[in-house]
């Protein structure tokens, strides 16, 4: 969300309303196999969140905010799972890195604990470059989903602590260049389904035990193709994807 919206989200806060954005193509339910499940009788609306509570501004800081799609409690979910992972033996990688909001949080996370893991973070910085309308649908196009140029992101997170490796191009041809020896926390959020599957092949090869792999892309329905990647994969592999309740995140934990 741009600095508009925060101030908009600023002053309709008091009254406990927030202002998301939605795809401009939406992809409804019932044009997915599964629309059932899709559809919710609760309603969470009234339950504690955290993530909005002062004490994580100075996690959500605009450096943060002002270049990530994800909202404050996707970011407190990341910023929770990276920080239970800090003992794992690993880097960190992201498939998606966008306008670096999300590395951008990691990195200052892993600062603060004096953690000297390095970051691995990938994106075209151009926007979709390939995208299969059998897997993705209709609505996924060729250069959708642009973010910030790949100098602004370096410069987000130029840093004199921690090896930050931006890897610019087409996953999965660039997933080479990432010589991590050992992945402690992924996050995968790029949305389509050819790179979730091939990142999410890579990332748990190389994941450490006790390390997890968070998903941005699993319960939405536009992003129905990356669900099926992460099934396929995971079903593969044996490990149970957790879906997070009322988020479109998910996760799996390496035993
Ligand atoms: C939803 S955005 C990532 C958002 C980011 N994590 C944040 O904090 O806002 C999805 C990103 O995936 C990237 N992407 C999609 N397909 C890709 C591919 N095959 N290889 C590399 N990047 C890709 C897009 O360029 C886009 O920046």
């Amino acid at each position: 969300m741009g600095s508009l919206a925060n101030f908009i989200n600023g002053l309709l806060k008091p009254a406990g309303i927030e202002l998301v954005r939605l795809s401009r193509r939406q992809v409804m339910p019932a044009e997915l196999p599964d629309p059932t499940l899709y559809t919710g009788p609760e309603d969470y609306h009234r339950l504690f969140r955290p993530w909005r509570g002062a004490e994580f501004d100075r996690w959500f800081t605009p450096a943060v905010t002002d270049n990530t799609m994800l909202s404050r409690q996707k970011l407190y979910f990341l910023l929770r799972m990276v920080q239970q992972t800090l003992g794992v033996p690993g880097d960190i990688f992201e498939a998606g890195a966008g306008s670096g909001g999300s590395g951008r949080l990691m990195l200052e996370l892993l600062r603060s604990h004096h953690s000297g893991k390095a970051l691995w973070l990938l994106d075209t910085f151009e926007g979709y470059q390939k995208v299969d309308p059998a897997k993705d649908g209709a609505h996924m196009q060729v250069n959708d989903c642009k973010c910030r140029s790949f100098e602004d992101v370096t410069r987000l997170l130029a840093n004199d602590t921690n090896a930050v490796h931006l890897v610019k191009g087409l996953i999965p041809g660039t997933l080479a260049q990432v010589t991590a020896p050992a992945i402690s926390f992924a996050h995968i959020d790029v949305n389509l389904h050819e790179p979730t599957k091939a990142a999410l092949e890579f990332a748990l090869e190389r994941l450490s035990r006790g390390g997890v792999i968070v998903f941005d892309d699993y319960n939405w329905p536009a992003t129905y193709g990356a669900r099926q990647a992460i099934e396929d994969v995971c079903a593969r592999h044996r490990l149970p994807v957790i879906s997070l309740p009322e988020s479109t995140q998910a996760f799996v934990v390496k035993p």
